[in-house]
Protein backbone atom coordinates (compact mmCIF):
# COMPACT_ATOMS: atom_id res chain seq x y z
CA UNK A 1 0.00 0.00 0.00
CA UNK A 2 1.71 3.61 -0.81
CA UNK A 3 0.57 6.50 1.16
CA UNK A 4 0.83 10.01 -0.34
CA UNK A 5 0.09 12.92 1.93
CA UNK A 6 -0.29 16.30 -0.02
CA UNK A 7 -0.77 19.62 1.39
CA UNK A 8 -3.95 20.13 0.49
CA UNK A 9 -7.55 18.36 -0.89
CA UNK A 10 -6.64 19.85 -4.29
CA UNK A 11 -3.35 18.87 -4.38
CA UNK A 12 -4.77 15.15 -3.68
CA UNK A 13 -7.16 15.77 -6.80
CA UNK A 14 -4.46 16.32 -8.84
CA UNK A 15 -2.33 13.63 -7.87
CA UNK A 16 -4.96 11.00 -8.66
CA UNK A 17 -6.29 13.08 -11.94
CA UNK A 18 -2.76 12.50 -13.37
CA UNK A 19 -3.14 8.58 -12.26
CA UNK A 20 -6.40 8.45 -14.16
CA UNK A 21 -4.41 10.60 -17.01
CA UNK A 22 -1.72 7.92 -16.85
CA UNK A 23 -3.80 4.48 -17.40
CA UNK A 24 -5.92 6.62 -20.30
CA UNK A 25 -2.95 6.63 -22.18
CA UNK A 26 -1.77 3.55 -21.70
CA UNK A 27 -5.44 2.33 -22.39
CA UNK A 28 -7.93 4.63 -23.62
CA UNK A 29 -10.12 1.53 -23.69
CA UNK A 30 -9.38 1.56 -19.64
CA UNK A 31 -12.68 0.48 -17.13
CA UNK A 32 -12.95 2.88 -14.25
CA UNK A 33 -14.48 2.41 -11.18
CA UNK A 34 -16.27 5.34 -10.05
CA UNK A 35 -17.21 6.47 -6.06
CA UNK A 36 -19.77 9.00 -5.72
CA UNK A 37 -19.86 11.12 -2.43
CA UNK A 38 -17.70 13.97 -1.85
CA UNK A 39 -14.77 12.72 -1.78
CA UNK A 40 -13.90 12.50 -5.74
CA UNK A 41 -15.45 15.72 -5.99
CA UNK A 42 -12.34 17.55 -6.61
CA UNK A 43 -10.71 14.85 -8.94
CA UNK A 44 -13.80 14.92 -11.03
CA UNK A 45 -13.96 18.49 -11.37
CA UNK A 46 -9.74 18.39 -11.99
CA UNK A 47 -10.55 15.40 -14.54
CA UNK A 48 -13.34 17.68 -16.44
CA UNK A 49 -11.02 20.61 -17.16
CA UNK A 50 -8.26 18.20 -18.61
CA UNK A 51 -10.72 17.24 -20.59
CA UNK A 52 -11.76 20.67 -22.10
CA UNK A 53 -8.26 21.41 -22.31
CA UNK A 54 -7.71 18.46 -24.39
CA UNK A 55 -5.00 17.00 -22.24
CA UNK A 56 -7.36 13.58 -21.31
CA UNK A 57 -9.93 11.89 -22.95
CA UNK A 58 -12.42 9.19 -22.07
CA UNK A 59 -13.83 8.55 -25.21
CA UNK A 60 -12.67 4.68 -25.34
CA UNK A 61 -13.11 4.65 -21.74
CA UNK A 62 -15.99 2.52 -19.93
CA UNK A 63 -17.00 3.11 -16.22
CA UNK A 64 -19.05 0.95 -13.30
CA UNK A 65 -20.21 3.10 -10.34
CA UNK A 66 -19.72 1.19 -7.18
CA UNK A 67 -23.18 1.62 -5.66
CA UNK A 68 -26.72 2.99 -5.96
CA UNK A 69 -29.51 3.89 -3.22
CA UNK A 70 -32.70 1.78 -3.25
CA UNK A 71 -36.00 3.60 -3.03
CA UNK A 72 -34.96 7.15 -5.04
CA UNK A 73 -37.62 7.83 -7.91
CA UNK A 74 -35.57 7.69 -11.61
CA UNK A 75 -34.56 11.33 -11.63
CA UNK A 76 -34.02 11.65 -8.42
CA UNK A 77 -30.97 14.06 -8.01
CA UNK A 78 -29.33 11.89 -5.07
CA UNK A 79 -29.64 8.73 -7.21
CA UNK A 80 -26.02 7.78 -7.69
CA UNK A 81 -26.39 7.19 -11.80
CA UNK A 82 -27.76 11.00 -11.69
CA UNK A 83 -25.11 12.50 -9.49
CA UNK A 84 -22.03 10.49 -11.76
CA UNK A 85 -23.91 12.33 -14.69
CA UNK A 86 -24.03 15.63 -13.27
CA UNK A 87 -20.41 15.77 -11.48
CA UNK A 88 -18.55 13.51 -14.37
CA UNK A 89 -20.39 11.52 -17.29
CA UNK A 90 -22.08 14.80 -18.53
CA UNK A 91 -19.32 16.88 -18.54
CA UNK A 92 -16.61 14.76 -20.66
CA UNK A 93 -16.46 12.87 -23.57
CA UNK A 94 -17.75 9.66 -21.95
CA UNK A 95 -19.86 7.37 -24.93
CA UNK A 96 -23.51 7.60 -24.32
CA UNK A 97 -23.84 4.21 -22.07
CA UNK A 98 -20.37 3.51 -21.51
CA UNK A 99 -21.36 4.19 -17.21
CA UNK A 100 -22.61 1.19 -15.67
CA UNK A 101 -24.99 1.37 -12.90
CA UNK A 102 -27.09 -0.63 -10.52
CA UNK A 103 -30.69 -0.41 -11.05
CA UNK A 104 -32.03 -0.02 -7.29
CA UNK A 105 -35.64 -0.11 -8.81
CA UNK A 106 -35.22 -3.46 -10.25
CA UNK A 107 -37.87 -6.15 -9.44
CA UNK A 108 -35.53 -8.85 -8.61
CA UNK A 109 -32.29 -7.18 -6.48
CA UNK A 110 -30.38 -10.59 -6.48
CA UNK A 111 -30.70 -10.89 -10.40
CA UNK A 112 -29.79 -7.33 -10.79
CA UNK A 113 -26.60 -7.58 -8.75
CA UNK A 114 -25.79 -11.15 -10.87
CA UNK A 115 -26.25 -8.40 -14.14
CA UNK A 116 -23.47 -6.10 -12.60
CA UNK A 117 -21.02 -8.20 -11.35
CA UNK A 118 -21.38 -10.31 -15.10
CA UNK A 119 -21.29 -6.97 -16.71
CA UNK A 120 -17.52 -6.13 -15.00
CA UNK A 121 -16.45 -9.46 -15.84
CA UNK A 122 -17.74 -9.24 -19.55
CA UNK A 123 -15.73 -5.62 -19.67
CA UNK A 124 -12.69 -7.09 -18.76
CA UNK A 125 -12.56 -6.19 -14.92
CA UNK A 126 -11.93 -2.53 -13.23
CA UNK A 127 -8.47 -1.29 -14.14
CA UNK A 128 -8.83 1.41 -11.24
CA UNK A 129 -11.28 2.04 -8.61
CA UNK A 130 -11.77 5.21 -7.26
CA UNK A 131 -12.75 4.84 -3.69
CA UNK A 132 -13.80 7.28 -1.02
CA UNK A 133 -13.94 6.60 2.84
CA UNK A 134 -16.96 6.66 5.40
CA UNK A 135 -16.44 8.13 8.84
CA UNK A 136 -17.31 4.40 10.59
CA UNK A 137 -14.45 2.88 7.70
CA UNK A 138 -16.88 1.68 4.62
CA UNK A 139 -15.87 1.59 1.15
CA UNK A 140 -18.60 1.55 -1.01
CA UNK A 141 -21.41 1.01 1.22
CA UNK A 142 -19.86 -2.10 3.07
CA UNK A 143 -20.68 -1.07 6.42
CA UNK A 144 -19.15 -2.45 9.30
CA UNK A 145 -19.51 -6.56 9.71
CA UNK A 146 -19.57 -6.58 5.77
CA UNK A 147 -17.52 -9.99 5.07
CA UNK A 148 -14.27 -9.42 3.40
CA UNK A 149 -15.14 -11.87 0.88
CA UNK A 150 -18.76 -10.27 0.26
CA UNK A 151 -19.94 -9.58 -3.66
CA UNK A 152 -22.57 -7.34 -5.06
CA UNK A 153 -25.94 -7.33 -2.89
CA UNK A 154 -28.31 -5.21 -0.86
CA UNK A 155 -26.96 -3.73 2.17
CA UNK A 156 -28.50 -1.45 5.05
CA UNK A 157 -26.88 1.87 5.83
CA UNK A 158 -26.19 2.64 9.37
CA UNK A 159 -27.89 5.29 11.02
CA UNK A 160 -24.22 7.25 11.13
CA UNK A 161 -23.90 7.15 7.40
CA UNK A 162 -27.51 8.19 6.83
CA UNK A 163 -26.95 11.09 9.63
CA UNK A 164 -23.66 11.78 7.20
CA UNK A 165 -25.41 11.62 4.14
CA UNK A 166 -28.50 13.68 5.10
CA UNK A 167 -26.64 16.66 3.59
CA UNK A 168 -27.70 15.50 0.26
CA UNK A 169 -30.92 15.63 1.18
CA UNK A 170 -33.96 17.71 1.94
CA UNK A 171 -34.83 16.29 4.72
CA UNK A 172 -32.52 13.50 7.28
CA UNK A 173 -35.50 10.92 6.80
CA UNK A 174 -35.44 11.32 2.86
CA UNK A 175 -31.86 8.91 3.01
CA UNK A 176 -32.57 5.63 2.47
CA UNK A 177 -32.11 3.01 4.36
CA UNK A 178 -31.03 0.04 2.05
CA UNK A 179 -28.07 0.47 -1.26
CA UNK A 180 -26.82 -2.32 -3.48
CA UNK A 181 -23.16 -1.72 -3.34
CA UNK A 182 -20.34 -3.99 -5.25
CA UNK A 183 -18.58 -6.11 -2.46
CA UNK A 184 -15.36 -6.00 -0.64
CA UNK A 185 -14.10 -9.11 -3.10
CA UNK A 186 -15.90 -6.99 -6.03
CA UNK A 187 -13.78 -3.91 -5.35
CA UNK A 188 -10.68 -5.66 -4.50
CA UNK A 189 -10.63 -7.62 -7.78
CA UNK A 190 -9.94 -4.14 -9.29
CA UNK A 191 -6.33 -4.36 -10.58
CA UNK A 192 -5.60 -1.00 -8.97
CA UNK A 193 -7.45 1.11 -6.17
CA UNK A 194 -7.00 4.42 -5.47
CA UNK A 195 -8.85 5.89 -2.00
CA UNK A 196 -9.00 9.60 -1.38
CA UNK A 197 -10.21 11.02 1.73
CA UNK A 198 -9.34 14.43 3.22
CA UNK A 199 -10.60 16.85 6.29
CA UNK A 200 -10.05 15.40 10.02
CA UNK A 201 -13.67 14.00 10.10
CA UNK A 202 -11.80 10.98 8.47
CA UNK A 203 -8.82 10.30 10.32
CA UNK A 204 -9.73 8.42 12.53
CA UNK A 205 -11.31 6.14 9.64
CA UNK A 206 -7.83 6.22 7.56
CA UNK A 207 -5.80 5.32 10.64
CA UNK A 208 -8.03 1.95 11.16
CA UNK A 209 -8.19 1.18 7.64
CA UNK A 210 -4.27 1.83 6.88
CA UNK A 211 -2.69 0.48 10.30
CA UNK A 212 -5.36 -1.32 12.09
CA UNK A 213 -5.47 -4.82 12.29
CA UNK A 214 -8.00 -6.31 8.74
CA UNK A 215 -11.45 -6.92 10.02
CA UNK A 216 -15.05 -6.63 8.38
CA UNK A 217 -15.38 -4.52 11.57
CA UNK A 218 -13.32 -1.67 9.79
CA UNK A 219 -14.32 -2.81 5.78
CA UNK A 220 -11.49 -0.30 4.10
CA UNK A 221 -9.05 -2.81 6.09
CA UNK A 222 -9.17 -5.19 3.33
CA UNK A 223 -7.32 -2.88 0.97
CA UNK A 224 -4.28 -4.06 3.49
CA UNK A 225 -4.56 -7.13 1.24
CA UNK A 226 -4.60 -5.57 -1.90
CA UNK A 227 -1.19 -5.41 -3.98
CA UNK A 228 -1.92 -2.48 -5.65
CA UNK A 229 -3.31 0.69 -3.48
CA UNK A 230 -2.90 4.37 -3.59
CA UNK A 231 -4.33 6.23 -0.70
CA UNK A 232 -4.35 9.47 -1.33
CA UNK A 233 -4.99 11.75 1.83
CA UNK A 234 -4.53 15.75 3.10
CA UNK A 235 -2.35 16.77 6.34
CA UNK A 236 -5.55 16.68 8.20
CA UNK A 237 -7.00 13.12 7.34
CA UNK A 238 -3.30 11.83 7.40
CA UNK A 239 -3.40 13.06 11.47
CA UNK A 240 -3.85 9.92 13.27
CA UNK A 241 -1.70 7.43 11.18
CA UNK A 242 1.26 6.06 13.33
CA UNK A 243 3.59 6.04 10.35
CA UNK A 244 2.76 9.34 8.54
CA UNK A 245 6.32 10.57 8.53
CA UNK A 246 7.28 8.11 7.10
CA UNK A 247 4.63 7.55 4.34
CA UNK A 248 6.19 11.25 3.68
CA UNK A 249 9.67 10.43 3.34
CA UNK A 250 8.78 7.46 1.49
CA UNK A 251 6.86 9.05 -1.22
CA UNK A 252 9.51 12.22 -1.12
CA UNK A 253 12.29 9.98 -2.20
CA UNK A 254 10.58 7.90 -4.33
CA UNK A 255 12.20 6.79 -7.60
CA UNK A 256 10.69 8.37 -10.68
CA UNK A 257 10.32 5.23 -12.59
CA UNK A 258 8.42 3.79 -10.12
CA UNK A 259 5.10 5.18 -11.08
CA UNK A 260 1.74 5.13 -9.07
C1 LIG B 1 -20.18 6.41 -2.45
C2 LIG B 1 -19.24 5.60 -1.68
C3 LIG B 1 -19.06 5.84 -0.23
C4 LIG B 1 -18.43 7.20 0.04
C5 LIG B 1 -18.29 7.42 1.54
C6 LIG B 1 -17.66 8.75 1.87
O1 LIG B 1 -20.20 5.96 -3.79
O2 LIG B 1 -18.66 4.73 -2.24
O3 LIG B 1 -18.22 4.84 0.29
O4 LIG B 1 -17.17 7.26 -0.57
O5 LIG B 1 -19.55 7.35 2.12
O6 LIG B 1 -18.54 9.75 1.50
P1 LIG B 1 -18.04 11.25 1.35
O7 LIG B 1 -17.06 11.23 0.25
O8 LIG B 1 -19.27 12.02 0.97
O9 LIG B 1 -17.45 11.63 2.65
Amino acid sequence: MEVVVLDSAAAGARFVADCVGRLLQRDPHAVLGLATGSSPLLVYAELIARCRRGEISFAGATAFLLDEYLGLPMGHPQLYATVIETELSGEVDLRAGAVHGLDGGAADIEAECRRFEAAIASAGGIALQLLGIGRDGHIGFNEPGSSLGSRTRLKTLTARTREDNARFFAAADEVPRHVLTQGLATITEARHLVLVAAGEHKADAVAAAVEGPVSAFCPASVLQLHPHVTVVLDEASAANLRLRDHFKETFAAKPAWQGV
